[in-house]
């Protein structure tokens, strides 16, 4: 197979459209995340990297706490529009994405009542890598809508419809079918 260099560039995909959530200044503010991802199972921990200068950022700092707000495809307009506009030029933001926010135990990281899935975190490392500052951030609680839920109190990822974000084509997409059973189909190979 011929393969092409396309020289060093953040091609990993897809990756998750997510809001993330602090208090900034007094005022709930959202910002669209992509660069993003699980960390550690226990305890468990996820990394979001921002640019230094995004408005969330500073409450993210100042409180050490935020929120991870997984979007459906129902909130892509939304997601977007954080993801255009800054807090620090739109104080009214969260009313005009037409956010209901919520908090939960972790002061200082308000949640989206329309997203499905929200996971409340502290600031546990906070990593200056160069355009963007990686902050790892342990999940002290996740809140999910009852109407996403399975017979066993489960998440299902379907009823969650995820928002996928892919490059370079910067694209909203949505999850597909299910094409196999993880950490069972690959023992299909394994001879006798
Ligand atoms: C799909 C999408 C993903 C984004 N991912 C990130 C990201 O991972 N990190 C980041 O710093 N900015 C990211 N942005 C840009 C910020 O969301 C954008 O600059 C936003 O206006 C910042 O808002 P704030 O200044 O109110 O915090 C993304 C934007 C979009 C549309």
């Amino acid at each position: 197979m011929t393969k092409k260099t396309l020289g060093p560039q953040t091609m990993l995909y897809p990756m998750p459209a997510l809001l993330i959530g602090a208090d900034v200044d007094g005022k709930p503010n959202f910002m669209a995340a992509s660069w993003s991802g699980i960390a550690c199972t226990e305890p468990p921990m996820l990394t979001v990297a921002f640019q230094p200068q995004r408005h969330t950022l500073k409450g993210v700092k100042k409180n050490r706490t935020f929120s991870v707000n997984i979007p459906s495809v129902a909130q892509m307009k939304e997601t977007d529009y954080t993801g255009i506009f800054s807090g620090s030029k739109e104080p009214d933001k969260t009313a005009i994405a037409g956010f209901e926010v919520f908090y939960g135990a972790t002061n200082g990281a308000p949640m989206i009542a329309q997203c499905p899935v929200n996971l409340e975190c502290t600031v546990v490392i906070t990593l200056e890598l160069g355009s963007h500052d990686l902050i790892v951030g342990q999940i002290r609680e996740v809140h999910a809508s009852e109407d996403v839920l399975d017979a066993d109190g489960k998440v299902d990822p379907a009823k969650v419809d995820p928002l996928i974000f892919t490059v370079p084509d910067r694209s909203y997409r949505r999850m597909g079918e299910v094409v196999g059973k993880a950490f069972k189909v690959g023992a299909e190979l394994k001879k006798g």
